[in-house]
């Protein structure tokens, strides 16, 4: 089984290796996988991939044509992929959850971080500065926390919330009957009451643009927005424009939808082209990770370990548990006979 590993960081390589066994040969390419890198995976049967490569229609045909047999995404999500354009070309698999608390601990960090102004705070004492002007905080407790999305990360987040005296509304497409969980109707609804909104919904037809121009004059004065699912879930312009017209007091971004080229990559010393990234960095109410939730020394090993299983499994029985379904791009959910799935 060979085995290349686009986007491949030094902490990606220390995991791997610790999960191969001798029947697997892995390469580790430090490009992202996209229509000018696909060439480098002639020759191997499989391509494992992460958040921010790309196989759309051109880089799964040209993939097909070397006999790439199958993507093994190492992320839950897989807006990345084109998974419809797939079927019957390669075969594709997630790790469809390896720490939802890795993500929601990291939510909160940030939510923390921003409302009792920690950074700041850091830093001025790191200079002996011992003031505590503009360092004034708010209490968490008896707010109302509004979360959209709640599969397996929204829901440690909302327990995590619950620990701390939030009032937590949640907004879901499908709710889960009798989970205990307070549902709203209507997103609108969430948007109207929330003081705090944290998105955990993945990136999709209905999710992109969540927050735009029109919804965010639906909420509260001085909300605070969360986002650690995917960038595009949020207009980046609308929010700036929210930002510095005050109605938004402060968001927390470990993802951006312009982030492909920039994120995992150390910029100090260039200059940045992307304005809006850049204005939002600006900001004393911003706070931006880079797409780092999800790094954990757990997450990474449970990473590694399932999609070294993914592959094995698909290499021994010809189908894989974790294999997207090509027809309604689900895993879990899709129930179809034959192996669980549509097609
Ligand atoms: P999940 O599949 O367990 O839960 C997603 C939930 O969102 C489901 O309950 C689903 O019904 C709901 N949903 C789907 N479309 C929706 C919509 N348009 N509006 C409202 N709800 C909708 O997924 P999980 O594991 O909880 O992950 C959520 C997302 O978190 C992933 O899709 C991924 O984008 C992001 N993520 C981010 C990471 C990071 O490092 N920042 C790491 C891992 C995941």
């Amino acid at each position: 089984m060979k085995l290349a590993l686009f986007d491949a960081k030094q902490y990606d390589i220390e995991t791997f290796e610790k999960h191969i066994s001798d029947s697997f040969q892995i390469k580790f390419f430090e490009a992202k996988l996209n229509e000018d890198t696909v060439k480098l995976a002639n020759g191997f049967d499989g391509v494992c991939i992460f958040v921010n490569d790309t196989a759309n229609a051109k880089v799964i045909d040209a993939l097909f044509e070397t006999g790439v047999k199958f993507i093994a995404l190492r992320c839950a999500g897989y807006n990345n992929v084109d998974v419809e354009y797939a079927y019957k070309k390669t075969h594709v698999f997630h790790v469809p959850a390896y720490s939802p608390y890795a993500v929601a601990e990291h939510t909160i960090a940030m939510l923390l971080t921003s409302v009792r102004r920690i950074h700041k705070a850091y830093n001025r004492t790191k200079d002996f500065n011992f003031s505590l002007n503009g360092l004034k905080g708010f209490d968490l407790h008896g707010k109302t926390m509004g979360v959209v999305g709640t599969g397996k990360i929204g829901k440690v987040f909302i327990d995590i919330c619950n620990g701390f005296g939030l009032n937590v509304i949640a907004y879901d497409k499908y709710p889960q009957l009798n989970s205990g969980i307070n549902y709203v109707q209507r997103l609108d609804t969430l948007f109207e009451k929330s003081d705090i909104i944290s998105f955990h919904c993945p990136l999709n037809e209905d999710s992109f643009h969540l927050i735009n121009k029109d919804s965010i004059d639906k909420l509260k004065k001085g909300v605070i927005i969360l986002n650690t699912s995917r960038g595009a879930i949020i207009d980046s312009e609308a929010l700036l424009d929210g930002i510095k017209e005050r109605k938004i007091g402060a968001a927390c971004l470990d993802v951006y939808e312009e982030e492909s080229d920039i994120f995992y990559n150390d910029y100090s010393g260039h200059i940045i082209d992307d304005d809006t990234l850049a204005r939002l960095i600006t900001m004393p109410n911003v706070l931006v990770t880079s797409h780092q939730a999800y790094l954990t020394e757990e997450a990474l090993n449970n990473i590694a370990e399932i999609t070294v299983e993914n592959i094995k499994e698909f290499e021994n029985e010809g189908v894989c548990e974790n294999e997207l379904c090509y027809k309604c791009g689900q895993t879990e959910s899709c129930k179809s006979q034959k192996c669980k799935k549509c097609f």
